[in-house]
């Protein structure tokens, strides 16, 4: 390929030369130009560069699809290199400071933050529908009594599907707007229903005079023999502010996913069943639970050295820390640091913060860290503070998905309405065997 600043060297100062990439086909000797919109050039248009007229053109190769943009968002903005998280323009900071939960969740999935009116419906139509059906209860008994939460949750997510077959009529507008209600609703009773069954306690059902994440804490530890439970105010709005920070992140694993297969225009609840089932890994949500049973495993400050060395011989991975984005600082970690002490002047603190904090001052001053740019990430706090809430450890991805559906809807939103997308299908490059055939049987050998 020539070289990459070719399109804009010499003296030209026409707008569309400028705005374009010339490029030249060592193989043919051809040149090429292919507009350049937003920073992005079009992969299809790389279909033009050809050896001869049967040749299917040149494809881009990129696994993990670290340089791919694979829509146009106006959703969340991020700048990896200054730290800066936005959701439709607002940043993260004020937002975590100013507003709740599910003034957010308004925010992602509309587009702007909800006036009075707008957010009294809101609220009045995402409580309407906390409650589960009660068939949805005896397919959660069905689990086994040590099942995974977070199985139990991306299964009844897919569940869902057969309670409300409406949801396949993903174009018609109110069925979809009923469809958001009920997933943002049904989120918290369906995570506190997981815990609840795997800790053998009997399900609590949603007060909805409770605020969203109060409603949630109630739901998960109210004793079964009260009638009301009022969770702590600090913690709730801890919680609340945990979920703004985790509700959106652009185009992430589970988010992709969510795209992905709804865009084969399956319905929201088997959709975001897949995009749950991409975050339940320990490389995506699964990271705080990784977290701190790395922190318990080291246990002490003065066990944090070994643990660097085993990092740094490859042994291991620093859980919490990296980003595929981030490469200077992750802004939600700042935001969730401050939390915890609040959350600590209420349950006590946490012995394994200090263990946390040696360990990233250890890791940020030195070179292997440095030169790789790694650094904590919203996982690396969090899962400490859930633990000081008394979250059990493998609710933690749970906690994780509960705010991140509103997230998922509206990327799927957006992606539905969006008349350029269509079936997701990535192409691949072909390194097998060429044709061959079965043998005949006066041909085989054996
Ligand atoms: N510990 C030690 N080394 C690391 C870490 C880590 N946590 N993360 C990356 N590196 C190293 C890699 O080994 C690689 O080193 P090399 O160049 O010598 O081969 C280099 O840093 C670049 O790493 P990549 O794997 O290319 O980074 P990538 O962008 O693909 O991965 C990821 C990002 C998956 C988040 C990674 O940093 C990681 O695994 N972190 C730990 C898991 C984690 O905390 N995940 C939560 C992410 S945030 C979220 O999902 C909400």
């Amino acid at each position: 390929m020539a070289p990459a600043g070719r399109a804009v060297r010499g003296t030209t100062t026409d707008r569309t030369r400028r705005s374009s990439l010339a490029t030249r086909d060592n193989r043919t000797g051809r040149e090429y130009e292919f507009p350049i919109e937003d920073g992005a050039v079009r992969a299809l248009d790389l279909r033009q560069i050809k050896t001869n007229e049967t040749d299917f053109g040149l494809l881009s190769y990129d696994p993990a699809f670290q340089n791919t943009a694979a829509c146009r968002s106006a959703i969340t903005f991020i700048d990896g290199d200054a730290g800066i998280l936005r959701y439709r323009g607002y940043p993260i900071e004020e937002l975590a400071e100013r507003k709740t939960y599910l003034e957010v969740a308004y925010l992602l999935i509309y587009g702007r933050l909800p006036g009075k009116a707008e957010l009294a419906e809101w609220l009045h139509n995402v409580t309407y529908h906390t409650m589960v059906h009660e068939n949805v209860k005896k397919f959660m008994d069905g689990f086994h009594h040590d099942a995974h939460p977070m199985g139990m949750v991306v299964s009844t997510l897919a569940a869902l599907s057969t309670f409300y077959p409406e949801a396949k009529e993903i174009r018609n507008e109110e069925f979809r707007q009923r469809q958001i209600h009920r997933l943002v609703g049904k989120m918290p009773t369906i995570a506190a229903f997981a815990y609840r069954h795997s800790v053998g306690m009997a399900y609590i059902y949603p007060d909805n005079d409770l605020s969203y994440t109060a409603n949630f804490l109630a739901m998960m530890y109210r004793p079964s023999w009260t009638a009301r439970y009022s969770p702590d105010p600090t913690l709730a709005k801890a919680l609340d502010t945990l979920f703004v920070l985790h509700a959106d992140h652009e185009q992430n694993c589970s988010t992709s996913t969510m795209r992905m297969v709804g865009s084969s225009l399956a319905d929201p609840y088997v959709s975001s069943a897949a995009a749950a089932a991409a975050l339940y890994g320990p490389l995506h949500g699964g990271a705080n639970e990784q977290v701190v049973r790395m922190l318990q495993e080291i246990g002490s400050k003065d066990k944090v050295p070994a643990l660097i060395r085993q990092v740094k011989s490859g042994k291991r991975k620093l859980m919490g820390f990296g980003h595929r984005v981030y490469k200077n600082f992750d802004p939600r970690a700042q935001i969730i640091k401050q939390i915890a002490e609040s959350v600590f002047a209420v349950t006590g603190r946490n012995r394994l913060i200090d263990v946390a904090l040696a360990l990233e001052k250890a890791a940020l001053s030195d070179d292997y860290f440095i030169k790789r740019r790694l650094y904590p990430n919203v996982d690396f706090y969090s899962g400490i503070i859930y633990q000081a809430m008394g979250f059990p450890m493998d609710i933690f991805p749970v906690l994780f998905a509960i705010p991140r559906m509103s997230g998922w809807l509206a990327h799927w939103q957006e992606m539905l309405t969006d008349p350029e997308q269509k079936i997701a299908r990535p192409r691949q490059v072909y390194i097998g065997r060429g044709e061959r055939h079965v043998p005949t049987k006066s041909t085989e050998t054996e």
